[in-house]
């Protein structure tokens, strides 16, 4: 057993009530030989109260794990390179990357490297896009196997509007994502979840966001994960591309995709229809301001969801996203409270 003794960010498993700025300047954490944090306070009590233990001192701020909400793990060697707004970004650059996970030691070796600065962040919970490749989603998950990450991630589903080597009809990626729900769902004791991911509407036919209305029917303990209203250029193409739904969150609504264990990503041009429904459906949207702004894609406003009744998680949105980092995202976010200070 060991105390680290430190600046400490205590947590007691929910925020709701909670002073988000409250800090122990000289605190500690109790840790097991297991390696789990037992106990935790200011340092005196811990002392006093765990006796026979060795106290290490450390200058990192002791803080509980970070979870992001919404990222790419096949955009990790992409940060930071931008080309127009969202859909010439995707076509000049993300579908040319994704493509090379084709191969699977590509995607592996890609796959530690994001888990490894997921870990170096302080993220130890993460919602994740694989590629179109059922082995990309098996390189990330063997990857993880080893650590301690708990990991939500699936196969993408893209059937149109995508390079060819990218798509899969809607059959067989319901086949593919079936088989890797069995193999991973579950696994590693509950520490890995499996996540359907249609990964928009405009590379979506009815018949693939059909499939994952299946999948999801048939494992409603999964994850379903896409993007929503994020560019209005995109907003205009679903429009175009869908005529009959009333609006973008319609055309998943329309097959069963709003409830709750959904995650839609930015959802940022969105009517008061949509926002009311995101709640009413107990849906989350993940807010990604660093990507927002890079992208130019708009601002979302966080506070109206909140006022609605949404609940909205942070993501870093690697690799639109320019961090790794959900303390420096969660700087950048809206409708986070901000301490007011006089110096
Ligand atoms: N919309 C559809 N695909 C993507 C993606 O990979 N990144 C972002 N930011 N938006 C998307
Ligand atoms: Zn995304």
């Amino acid at each position: 057993m060991i105390l680290q003794r430190g600046r400490l960010r205590p947590f007691s498993g929910t925020l709701t009530g909670e002073d988000p700025f409250r800090v122990i300047e000289d605190g500690a954490v109790l840790i097991d030989d297991d390696g789990e944090v037992v106990d935790h306070g200011d340092a005196r009590t811990m002392i006093a109260v765990h006796p026979d233990t060795t106290v290490v001192p450390t200058d990192a701020l002791l803080t509980p794990g970070l979870a992001d909400a919404h990222a790419h793990y096949s955009q990790t060697r992409i940060l930071g390179t931008y080309v127009g707004g969202l859909l010439e970004w995707l076509e000049a650059v993300v579908f040319p990357e994704e493509v090379r996970f084709a191969d699977p030691a590509y995607a592996r070796a890609v796959a530690r490297e994001f888990l490894d600065r997921c870990e170096a962040a302080g993220t130890t919970d993460v919602t994740v896009y694989a590629t179109s490749h059922p082995a990309s989603v098996d390189a990330l998950f063997a990857e993880a196997q080893d650590r301690t990450l708990r990991v939500t991630a699936g196969l993408v589903m893209m059937d149109r509007n995508a390079p060819s080597p990218l798509l899969t009809a809607a059959q067989e990626v319901y086949d593919e994502s079936l088989a890797l729900i069995r193999r991973w769902h579950g696994a590693q004791d509950g520490r890995f979840t499996y996540a359907i991911t249609p990964r928009f509407a405009p590379t979506s036919t009815p018949a693939l966001l059909e499939a994952a209305a299946a999948l999801w029917r048939e494992h409603p303990t999964c994850i379903m994960q896409t993007h929503l209203a994020e560019s209005e250029a995109e907003v205009a193409w679903v429009r175009r591309l869908f005529p009959d739904a009333p609006d973008y969150l319609g055309v998943f609504e329309r097959h069963g995709l709003v409830g709750p264990g959904a995650i839609f990503a930015h959802a940022i041009h969105v009517s008061d229809r949509e926002v009311g429904l995101l709640a009413e459906a107990g849906a989350t949207v993940a807010h990604c301001p660093t990507a927002n702004r890079v992208l130019g894609s708009g601002r979302c406003d966080v506070a109206r969801l909140l006022a609605a009744g949404v609940e909205v998680r942070l993501g870093t949105d690697v690799g639109a996203g320019t961090t790794f980092d959900i303390m420096e995202v969660a700087a950048e976010a809206e409708g986070v409270p901000r301490r007011r200070r006089s110096f």
